[in-house]
């Protein structure tokens, strides 16, 4: 996410004098095709200022530049942690940097109404001082229910429990260039503990591209954006609303 007007206007120059624009990567699409080559269930956050960066759905074999994440235990059903993740429209309500998602007009309720492939813009705070910021992100997976075949693949619980089984939504940035300024994507993943408690996993890479780089200097930044929307989510879904 987060390639906002203002680094657009600062990185244009970078990408059209390197050429980049007239040589667009392919960038990868989304992927529902359940190949099971990641265990996302697994996946957990590295120590801080750890170099690692983990794969995401749309970008399983890219090489990431940096990576923000945070994790919380969450007491409530991963459902309900599902369902407030895609309430984009209660967003306002409680996430402090994500403060506002526009959505198209085929989109009357979320979360009953959220696809894979809805384009949504969010508006950001926290970014830059004093500015509200935007981006583009288009939904890229939607598993909500333990159920349901689709990709990613499914933990397997250990026997007679629930527990490790996951649920998960993620949206990827879209630079309007095909991912050729920058391409990350946000993946939520949310264990089940097995006592009615979730672990939620919240995390973006940032693939190598000159977008990336640009944002690399924000990178405390964001991490502490991701934090804080993590601690917001915690409250907001223990409160009860
Ligand atoms: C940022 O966006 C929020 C939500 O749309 C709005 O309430 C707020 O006034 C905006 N802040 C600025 C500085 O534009």
């Amino acid at each position: 996410m987060l390639l906002l007007a203002f680094t657009w206007a600062i990185t244009a120059p970078i990408w059209f004098t390197h050429g980049v624009q007239s040589h667009p990567t392919a960038a990868a699409p989304a992927r529902r095709d359940g190949s099971a080559d990641v265990d996302w269930g697994s996946i957990r956050c590295p120590a801080a200022n750890s170099p690692e960066t983990f794969p995401t759905p749309s970008y399983r074999t890219e090489k990431g530049l940096f990576l923000v994440c945070t994790e919380q235990v969450i007491n409530a059903t991963p459902q309900d942690v599902y369902h407030a993740l895609l309430d984009f429209q209660a967003y306002s309500a409680w996430n402090s940097f994500v403060r506002y998602v526009a959505l198209p007009a085929d989109v009357v309720k979320t979360p009953d109404d959220v696809y894979v492939g809805l384009v949504t813009r969010f508006t950001t705070a926290g970014i830059l001082p004093l500015v509200n910021t935007t981006s583009v992100e288009i939904v890229t997976v939607t598993k909500g229910s333990f159920d349901d075949g689709s990709s990613p693949g499914e933990g397997e619980p250990a026997p007679g429990t629930t527990a490790g089984r996951y649920l998960m939504a993620a949206w990827r940035y879209d630079d309007g260039l095909h991912g050729a300024a920058e391409r990350s994507e946000h993946p939520n993943i949310l264990v089940d503990r097995g006592d009615g408690t979730t672990l939620y996993i919240s995390y973006e890479t940032f693939f190598v591209g000159p977008g990336a780089l640009l944002l690399l200097p924000l990178k405390d930044t964001l991490q502490k954006l991701y934090t804080q929307q993590g601690l917001d989510l915690k409250a907001y879904i223990e409160k009860g609303v």
